[in-house]
């Protein structure tokens, strides 16, 4: 199994560096010391007494009280080792056989079983800590189990996206050339009823024609022309731009921008994004001509770019809904297209890492889009 191992452990400041032993140690020194001299200056107190007194009585009361002191000494240096005893093995060694568990345990290796069994205090932490241990290693690999198998799933989906809207299109096209070929000798014969059928039929299988084709640019991004690097996303907006020249005339929009910054991705899927925000921008416009902003700010290690239009805006609860692939708000003949334009934002902002979302507490009367997106780095240049 393979985590990456944790980073070392904090350093502790001040006296806190000092190993427990070592505060032991200096206070057992400390008080052995004191109590000595206690006792020596109680002794050298005895004898002058004894010079002074020179009276038998006192003389062997004295003489028990060195007896007393030096029993006592005796039983502190008794007491004190077996203090020292104890904590060095209830306490220090298991302390220190659990820190090298843990140790390991950090470096990477996520199955070693971490165990002491005493004291009764530090057994009940290592078995709560090992028992953390396990639950998050088998959740940890629940996810991983779980990640692959989404991962899987994703490429089959993409493939399968692939081959279905790549094969449809031969059948479809035969269907759709040999309906209007038929439309255009036979028409005259036909009554009209027969036309409007005609019609229908050709405008069906149009229609499933740019369905298609979208499915196949949406089955494309990652998996063709995937191509990470240094990107002027102001020049990947100029392109978009370009691309719109036709529609940004007629509907007299105005297009505004940020300074805007160098990122880590694809061109022309970074277009390809910018094309279909502004194109949305521009068609879903309200009565005043579009105005559309497309602003920048940095974001941790990510830009966060926002396209601002003041049209007839999205209902917040639709925010989710409208990234969906052919999920739209509107009738086709009201607003036209197939509605994969957000779908394939989406699929490209998380190809290059970043997300994409409808900004619902905008202030701006239109809808503002919102996505992130790697900033290069000083090492990309
Ligand atoms: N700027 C916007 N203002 C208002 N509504 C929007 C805007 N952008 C998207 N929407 C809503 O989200 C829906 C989905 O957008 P999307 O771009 O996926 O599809 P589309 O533009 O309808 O079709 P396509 O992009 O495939 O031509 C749209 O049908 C529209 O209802
Ligand atoms: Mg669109």
């Amino acid at each position: 199994m393979n985590i990456t191992p944790l980073p070392p452990a904090k350093e502790p400041t001040g006296l806190g560096r000092l190993p427990v032993a070592r505060w032991f140690l200096v206070i057992g020194v400390i008080a052995g010391v004191v109590l000595l001299t206690g006792i020596v200056v109680a002794m050298m107190m005895s004898s002058r007494a004894r010079e002074l007194a020179k009276a038998p009585a006192v003389e062997v009361q004295l003489a028990r009280l060195n007896v007393a002191l030096i029993v006592l000494f005796a039983a502190m240096l008794v007491f004190v080792a077996a203090l020292a005893f104890i904590i060095r093995y209830a306490v220090l060694k298991p302390v220190d056989q659990l820190a090298q568990q843990v140790r390991t345990v950090a470096a990477g290796d996520f199955d070693h079983t971490l165990h002491v069994d005493r004291p009764a205090e530090l057994a009940e932490l290592s078995s709560h800590i090992d028992s953390m241990r396990g639950r998050i290693v088998s959740a940890w690999r629940a996810a991983a189990d779980q990640a692959e198998e989404l991962r899987r799933s994703n490429g089959e989906l993409e493939q399968f996206a692939y081959v279905a809207s790549h094969d449809l299109q031969e059948p479809l096209r035969k269907v759709a050339s040999f309906t209007q070929m038929l439309e255009q000798r036979y028409g005259s014969q036909l009554d009209d009823r027969a036309k409007q059928y005609m019609h229908y039929s050709v405008d069906g299988a149009k229609r499933m024609q740019l369905l298609i084709n979208d499915l196949l640019d949406f089955s494309r991004v990652g998996r063709i022309t995937g191509e990470k690097s240094v990107v002027e996303s102001g020049a990947a907006l100029d392109a978009a731009l370009e691309n719109l020249s036709g529609t940004i005339e007629d509907t007299e929009a105005t297009v505004t921008r940020d300074e805007l910054p160098k990122v880590r991705g694809n061109r022309l899927q970074l277009t390809q994004l910018f094309q279909n925000l502004i194109e949305n921008a521009v068609k879903f416009r309200s009565e005043a001509a579009p105005r559309v902003h497309i602003g920048v700010r940095r974001s941790g290690d990510m830009w966060e770019f926002s396209c601002a239009d003041n049209g007839i805006g999205v209902e917040p609860k639709y925010a989710d809904r409208i990234f969906l692939i052919f999920q739209r708000l509107h009738p086709r003949d009201v607003y036209p297209g197939t509605g994969i334009g957000l779908a394939l934002c989406r699929k490209i902002v998380e190809y290059h890492g970043g997300q994409l979302w409808l900004d619902g507490g905008a202030e701006s009367q239109g809808a503002t889009f919102r996505w992130t997106l790697p900033a290069a780095g000083d090492d990309d240049e």
